[in-house]
């Protein structure tokens, strides 16, 4: 396979800062350089001022110091002031982090899967590819990150993006690349002797390049079982008897009866009332802690029914998500 790609310059870094390469960066870039302008410029103030009153008010024979006095309105105006820009830069922080956090309708999903000391991506259709993450320009992406082992973290410093991978849980980010190119992927977050070596390669194409490279994509050869997370997932379910209680497809009919535990079709990305009160956001991570800690986080009306908690290994778990998500 061959990727033109290459030939292509990103866009050239600022001198503080790497090629910009999605659209997390602007954002970013614009934060950083206004907390590090703003810095520099009051830097520079207050270091003025300090060398100017160490000379004004030097020691001068003859003349005897008098204690300072207090001046309320100065006092108010110097903690007012301060608290006012703090708050600008908080605004500015968060935004940026809830649109990093939140994925665009339709967004294309890959798993991101970091163990010692390998980062692997599995794409929608099943494909897992170690070391090499290939995107396409302009669209827009959600990265569900896990871990197998200890703690890591993604980082791709073009891409202004950072989220750590936490073993028994899943972490999000969404962005779209916006620049064709290549670039680094790293770990950030200390996983012990290969950590330095554990990194991957990003590219970007253009999308016509994509769709080419993307024929490679769900050859898998093989049952669906190996090849369909979906497909995974469906016949894990039937396997553990999810069907005994939550129906065929999940769809909380046993028999042609309701069944013993809830209706799991179409509750993804849902508000479910929780027994303890306040709904609980039925994701990832919601479904995840459900299969392996079943009585964490009951649903109203379901108080004596007595799931048993499952033992699965990380990729089950996401096949069993995977499966869930595609009921409707
Ligand atoms: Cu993985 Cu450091």
């Amino acid at each position: 396979m061959t990727y033109r790609m290459l030939a292509t310059e990103p866009q050239a870094s600022s001198w503080q800062l790497p090629p910009a390469m999605s659209d997390t960066a602007p954002p970013v870039d614009n934060t950083y350089n206004f907390i590090f302008w703003f810095s520099v410029a009051f830097t520079v103030v207050i270091t003025a001022l300090t060398l100017y009153f160490v000379v004004k008010y030097r020691r001068r024979p003859g003349v005897r110091s008098e204690p300072t006095g207090h001046f309320n309105r100065l006092e108010i105006f110097w903690t007012v002031t301060p608290t006012i820009f703090i708050g600008i830069l908080f605004h500015v922080g968060f935004s940026s982090w809830i649109k990093n956090a939140t994925a665009a309708e339709g967004a294309t999903e890959i798993r991101v899967r970091g163990k010692k000391w390998v980062w692997e991506f599995e794409y929608p259709t099943g494909d897992r590819v170690p070391s090499e993450l290939v995107l396409e320009k302009g669209r827009a992406y959600k990265m569900i990150i896990s871990s197998e082992d200890v703690l890591h973290s993604f980082f791709i410093p073009e891409f202004r993006l950072k989220r750590d991978a936490v073993p028994g849980q899943y972490s999000f980010i969404a962005f779209t690349p916006t620049v064709t190119g290549a670039a680094h992927v790293f770990c950030a977050e200390y996983c012990g002797t290969n950590h330095s070596g554990m990194g991957a390669t990003v590219k970007v194409l253009e999308p016509n390049e994509y769709q080419e490279w993307a024929k490679g994509l769900g050859k898998c050869v093989g049952t669906p079982e190996e090849c369909v997370p979906e497909r995974y997932g469906e016949s894990l379910f039937a396997k553990n008897a999810c069907t005994t209680c939550h129906g065929v497809g999940g769809t909380g009919m046993v028999g042609g009866s309701k069944g013993v535990g809830p209706k799991l079709a179409g509750i993804y990305n849902t508000m479910q009332p929780l027994m303890s009160g306040g709904p609980v956001m039925a994701d990832e991570n919601y479904i995840r802690e459900s299969i392996l800690r079943p009585n964490a986080k009951i649903v109203q009306g379901y108080a004596n029914v007595q799931m048993p908690a499952f033992v699965l290994k990380d990729d089950q778990l996401d096949a069993i998500i995977a499966y869930l998500k595609s009921l409707k």
